[in-house]
C-alpha cells in the first residue's frame, strides 16, 4: 500500500482496549476517562480480519497497544491468532508491564516477539506519582519474565517532558545500559494542540517516511495519530475504511481533538 505521497504503508498499529490499570498523569486523568461501552469494542474475529486484510494488502509489522494491553480479556489468545497470520515480520506489544511477570511467557509461546515497555523513572515514590498507582516493583518482575521468555529487544518508553537531560531520563539511560534494553525517550505529547516531536532513538514522529496506520478499539482506522480523520472498519467495511484511511493520510500530522492516548495508544 503506497499513500497519496508516496510512503509505503506497511506498518499497523492496533488499540485493543482503552482501558488501563494506570493512570500516568500525561495520559489521563485522576479518575480515568470514560471507557467504550463493551459493544463497541472489536471482537477477536474482527481485529484478526481487520489485520488479515493489512496483510493481504503490505502490512508486514504490528504492535499491539491499549489503554495497555494485557487488561484485555483473552489478550494471549488474540496473540496466537494474529502471529497465526502469515506475512507479519514483526510483531509486538506495547505495555506498562504491570501485568507482564504472569504474561511475558504465554505470550512469547503464543508467537510475540517483542515488547516495549513504559517506564518514565526507575524511582519508586516518582513511579507512584507519576503513575498514580503503580508499585515499580511489578514493573521490574515483567522486565525480568521479558528477559527470560526471550521476547527481544525489549525497549523501555520513557516520556519526558522536554528532554532527555531531566534527572529521571537520565537514570532510565544509566538503568537500560546496566540492564542490556533499548531506551527511547519521547517528548510528551499533546493531540489537542498538534504539539509533537521526533522520538529520540525511535522512528516515531517523522512525517515524511511515516508508514503507520492505527486502529482504535472500536474499529476506528486512523491514518495519522495527529489527526481527527478516521474511518470506522464496521460502518465502512474493511476494503472502504482502508482505502480512505490511505488515501486520506496527511502529509504531516496537526491536531487531534477525537481521540486520547489511552484510545490511540501512543
Ligand atoms: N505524550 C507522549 N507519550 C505518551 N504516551 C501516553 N501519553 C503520552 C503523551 N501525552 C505513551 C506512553 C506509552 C505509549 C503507549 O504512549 O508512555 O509509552
Ligand atoms: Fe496506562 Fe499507558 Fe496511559 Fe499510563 S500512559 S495511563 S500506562 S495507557
Amino acid at each position: 500500500m503506497y499513500d497519496s505521497f508516496n510512503r509505503r504503508i506497511n506498518y499497523l498499529r492496533i488499540s485493543v482496549t482503552d482501558r488501563c490499570n494506570l493512570r500516568c498523569t500525561y495520559c489521563m486523568p485522576e479518575c480515568g476517562v470514560v471507557t467504550l461501552p463493551h459493544e463497541q469494542i472489536l471482537s477477536f474475529e474482527e481485529i484478526v480480519e481487520v489485520v488479515q486484510y493489512g496483510v493481504d494488502h503490505g502490512i508486514e509489522k504490528v504492535r499491539i497497544t491499549g489503554g495497555e494491553p494485557l487488561v484485555r480479556k483473552g489478550i494471549v489468545d488474540l496473540v496466537r491468532r494474529i502471529a497465526a497470520i502469515k506475512g507479519i515480520n514483526d510483531l509486538g506489544m506495547t505495555t506498562n508491564a504491570i501485568l507482564l511477570d504472569q504474561f511475558a511467557r504465554p505470550l512469547a509461546d503464543a508467537g510475540l516477539m517483542r515488547v516495549n515497555i513504559s517506564l518514565d523513572t526507575i524511582d519508586p515514590d516518582r513511579f507512584r506519582e507519576i503513575t498514580r498507582r503503580g508499585n515499580i516493583a511489578d514493573v521490574y518482575r515483567g522486565i525480568e519474565a521479558a528477559r527470560k521468555a526471550g521476547l527481544r529487544p525489549i525497549k523501555i518508553n520513557c516520556v519526558v517532558k522536554e528532554s532527555s537531560d531531566e534527572p529521571d531520563a537520565m537514570a532510565i539511560r544509566q538503568f537500560c545500559e546496566e540492564q542490556g534494553l533499548e531506551a527511547r525517550f519521547i517528548t510528551e505529547m499533546n493531540l489537542e494542540t498538534g504539539h509533537f516531536s521526533v522520538v529520540e532513538n525511535g522512528e516515531g514522529g517523522h512525517c515524511a517516511s511515516c508508514n503507520r496506520l492505527r486502529i482504535t478499539a472500536n474499529g476506528d482506522l486512523k491514518p495519522c495519530l495527529f489527526t481527527d480523520l478516521s474511518y470506522n472498519v464496521r460502518t465502512m467495511g474493511l476494503a472502504g475504511a482502508y482505502q480512505a484511511a490511505i488515501g486520506n493520510k496527511p502529509a504531516c500530522g496537526s491536531i487531534n481533538q477525537s481521540n486520547q492516548f489511552s484510545n490511540i495508544g501512543g
